[in-house]
Parts: C-alpha cells; sequence; structure tokens
C-alpha cells in the first residue's frame, strides 16, 4: 500500500505536476491492488461476522437467549496500516501488509456471560474452513493493566469468480463488562496519552478488579439460573 498510502499521496502529486501518461497509468494501476486488497478484508471480515450472527441465532433458538450481545466491525485505515509498519522498521508494500499485519479486518464479539465467550470462540474454531493463526487469553491472564479480552487471529477463505484466498481477521471476544472497561481506558488512554498518571493507572486496575467480579458474580447467576 504503498504502496498504497503513499501511493495516494504520490497520485495526487503527480496530477498535479502534469506527469506523463504511463507513470499516471501505474500510479492508478497499484492504487487499484491496495483497493482490491482492502475488500478482499472487507469480505473476509463479513463472513467471520455472519458465522457469528448464525452461532447467535441458533444458540437464541435452542436456549431462548442470546449469547452475543452486539457485533462491531472494523477496517484498519491504510494510512494506519503504513504507519504500523514503518513504525515496526518493515518495508511498505501489499506483500508485507498481507504477511505481517494481523489486524486488518477486526471484528468485535460483545457477549453476555463469559462463558458465552468461549462457546462462541470454540464454536468458531471448530469450523473446517476455519484456521487458528493466534490465541491470546487475556481473561485467563489479563494484561498488567487489567485489560481482558480473548483475542483470536484466524484465516478465513473468500471465494472470487476465479480463485479462493485465505484472509487474516482479527477476532476479540469480550463481555459487555470488559467492553465497557476497556471502552473507557481506551479514550483516557486516547485523551491523556500512552502514559497515564500512576493514580490513574491504580484506579483502572481497581476498575477492572471490580468488572472481573462483576463478570464472576453474574456468570454464577447464570449457572443458578440454569440458562
Ligand atoms: P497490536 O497492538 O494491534 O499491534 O497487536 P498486539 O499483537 O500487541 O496485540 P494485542 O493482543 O496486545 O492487542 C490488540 C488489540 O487489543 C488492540 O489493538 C486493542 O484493540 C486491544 N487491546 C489490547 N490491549 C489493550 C488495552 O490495554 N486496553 C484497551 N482498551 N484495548 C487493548
Ligand atoms: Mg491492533
Amino acid at each position: 500500500m504503498f504502496e498504497a498510502a503513499n501511493e495516494d499521496k504520490m497520485y495526487m502529486e503527480m496530477l498535479m505536476s502534469n506527469v506523463n501518461k504511463d507513470t499516471l497509468e501505474w500510479a492508478q494501476r497499484r492504487g487499484m491492488d491496495a483497493q482490491c486488497l482492502m475488500t478482499y478484508y472487507n469480505c473476509a471480515m463479513r463472513e467471520v461476522e455472519t458465522k457469528f450472527r448464525v452461532l447467535d441465532e441458533e444458540f437464541s433458538l435452542l436456549n431462548d437467549r442470546n449469547p452475543i450481545s452486539s457485533i462491531k466491525t472494523r477496517l484498519k485505515s491504510v494510512p494506519s496500516i503504513v504507519e504500523k509498519l514503518e513504525r515496526r522498521g518493515w518495508e511498505v508494500s501489499l506483500t508485507t501488509i498481507e504477511r505481517e499485519i494481523n489486524d486488518i479486518a477486526g471484528v468485535r464479539v460483545i457477549c453476555s456471560f463469559t462463558q458465552d465467550v468461549y462457546k462462541m470462540a470454540d464454536a468458531l474454531l471448530a469450523q473446517d474452513d476455519i484456521t487458528l493463526v493466534a490465541y491470546k487469553d487475556y481473561i485467563k491472564h489479563p494484561k498488567p493493566n487489567g485489560y481482558r479480552s480473548l483475542h483470536l487471529i484466524v484465516e478465513v477463505p473468500i471465494f472470487l469468480e476465479k480463485q479462493k484466498r485465505k484472509m487474516k481477521v482479527e477476532i476479540q471476544l469480550r463481555t459487555i463488562s470488559m467492553d465497557c472497561w476497556a471502552s473507557l481506558e481506551h479514550q483516557l488512554r486516547y485523551k491523556k496519552g500512552k502514559h497515564l498518571p500512576e493514580m490513574t493507572e491504580q484506579e483502572l486496575l481497581t476498575c477492572a478488579k471490580l468488572s472481573m467480579e462483576l463478570d464472576e458474580r453474574m456468570e454464577k447467576l447464570r449457572k443458578e439460573t440454569n440458562i
């Protein structure tokens, strides 16, 4: 992609400086390749989203409740892909993007109870077109700041007219309570920069513990209610 983001800029510059037609065509072609790749990621993201919606519907039919509260999707922007490659010292090309960046397509699945998180993850991973690339359980092993979620990187095939392509998708599964903490923590960190005052970090950790306790108590109620 720059090939892609830089190309957008270069393309504009070239337009303005009146360069020859061959160069313009070349720039357009590379831009199309990047656009194409982003479209593939978008399709893979939709495939994974649909898989979770199917699982939620089936579960709801059988158990009369929804294990998934909501699903959010996001496609990483071209500038932030380029920024990540540069930050990590990798060459900026379509090849390195596909090989090195796992989180271009992101699906966040917000579940009702902690057990639902594992149920949905296991059901997805059991599907024969899904390949697990990485599994990080920040619920069993929270990050030092208190962050909890189950992270999966999977490969899912997309079927195009003349080819089948396996695309990587980052999936974050969490409960409503984990999502609440992560969203607010992100806002605080985003507003105040990466490094928060020690007191704020401590207070966030306390809130993370409260959130964990809430999940544990709700999970106990779920078991008692037998749902
Ligand atoms: P990148 O940071 O995306 O390069 O990936 P990584 O390999 O370090 O993955 P990790 O599993 O640590 O985190 C990936 C994503 O999880 C982030 O982009 C966030 O969306 C989320 N995440 C991880 N840690 C935190 C955290 O401390 N707070 C919040 N709010 N979100 C987090
Ligand atoms: Mg990321």
